[in-house]
């Protein structure tokens, strides 16, 4: 069975082709197209340029998958295509193409949410074009999944079933990576440049709060952070002369940030997987890129959970791309769930998991 898949929730035009077989996933095509560069020259996303630059490119990259993946449109299976949550006019760029290619093909067209698709990332074991096993996972698994939009911990009672124990109530983790490195002016994305700086710096030299971290429940905030460290840095910059506002500082700074937020994602997931007695722990989305991050939590579970597992997706698949999205396609088709008529389908900037 042949699924195509297409992915443009926010700045990555991206396609995928995956045939599945006996349990195997085989990548047949899996294209990413970043708009990065062009919106770091803004400090962020910018919605209208993102959809403009989908709509320039989807053409074009689907048709170097079907070039990549050697076979012809007609051997698809089905269409898959996230249809939210994310920036509006980004997200109907692919939608809109799905839908036609679904009607032009006489295909089923199946709508996933953007986190189930980070999720599902976990799924697959290497991203390369074998034919690789899928993950049999044991459940109740719990998913910690922190990107630019979300930071959520899901319980998963068995495939495909979601129940959202906790969220944040104002910025996405990742988010704050970003807003953080924008105010040291260190570039865009945030995440990447502050994990790799943090690893110069002293992540005790600042206190920085643990927002929420004995909220007794599961839910998060990271505005609160943000500005403490927006406080700190003006209070540097302001006594220029006490204190030196130079690499190491903002080293320290961001060190100290990573850890402060790294501590609450942690405690909160540990606490969580503890209540739940669940089988595994699942990361997603693009902080799981944090390579700080995945050893933290892994030696937490391994202290606290010795007996859970512990999966983080493969590197190429923890930003957004499509190829997730043809995994989580595939579990609905599985369970014969989900698979829709191109009419159906709508792009919802706020879809909710269920
Ligand atoms: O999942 P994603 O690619 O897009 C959304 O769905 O939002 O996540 C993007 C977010 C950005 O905020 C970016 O700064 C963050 O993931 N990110 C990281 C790392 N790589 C990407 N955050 C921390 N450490 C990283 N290595
Ligand atoms: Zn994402």
């Amino acid at each position: 069975m042949i699924i195509l898949s297409i992915e443009t929730s926010c700045d990555e035009t991206a396609v995928a082709i995956v045939e599945f077989k006996n349990g195997g996933a085989k990548v047949l095509a899996n294209i990413v197209s970043s708009q990065v560069k062009m919106h770091s020259k803004f400090g962020g996303v910018v919605p209208s340029l993102a959809s403009r630059m989908h709509l320039k490119n989807i053409t074009s990259i689907l048709e170097r998958a079907f070039r990549n993946a050697k076979i012809s449109k007609k051997k698809i299976d089905y269409v898959a295509v996230t249809n939210g949550p994310g920036l509006i006019p980004a997200l109907m760029v692919g939608v809109g193409a799905a839908k036609a290619l679904a009607y032009g093909l006489g295909k089923p067209l199946i709508g996933i949410h953007h986190i189930e698709g980070h999720i599902y990332a976990n799924w697959l074991k290497k991203s390369d074009a074998k034919n690789n096993k899928l993950w049999e996972a044991e459940f109740p698994i719990l998913c910690l999944t922190v990107s630019g939009g979300h930071t959520q911990i899901i319980l998963m009672k068995k495939d495909l079933n979601y129940k959202v124990l906790g969220e944040t109530l104002d910025d996405a983790v990742g988010e704050a990576f970003d807003k953080v490195a924008k105010l040291l002016e260190l570039g865009y994305p945030g995440g990447p440049i502050i994990e790799k700086m943090a690893k110069q710096g002293d992540e005790e030299k600042i206190k920085f709060p643990r927002p929420m971290m004995n909220s007794g429940d599961y839910n998060f905030s990271f505005s609160g952070l943000k500005t403490a460290v927006l406080y700190e840095v003006q209070s540097c910059r302001d006594a220029a002369s006490m204190r030196l506002y130079n690499d190491q500082y903002k080293q320290d700074v961001v060190a100290s940030f990573q850890k402060a937020a790294f501590d609450v994602l942690v405690s909160k997931t540990i606490k969580a997987a503890q209540k739940h007695k669940v089988k595994n722990i699942v990361l997603g989305g693009g902080v799981s890129a944090n390579k700080k991050l995945q050893k933290v939590l892994a030696e937490a579970i391994k202290s606290d959970l010795p007996l859970c597992g512990f999966s983080f997706p493969t590197s190429k698949l923890t930003s957004d791309n499509a190829l997730m999205i043809a995994i989580a396609a595939y579990k609905y088709v599985e369970k014969n769930k989900g698979i829709k008529n191109w009419k159906s389908v709508k792009a919802d900037a706020n879809l909710k998991l269920r």
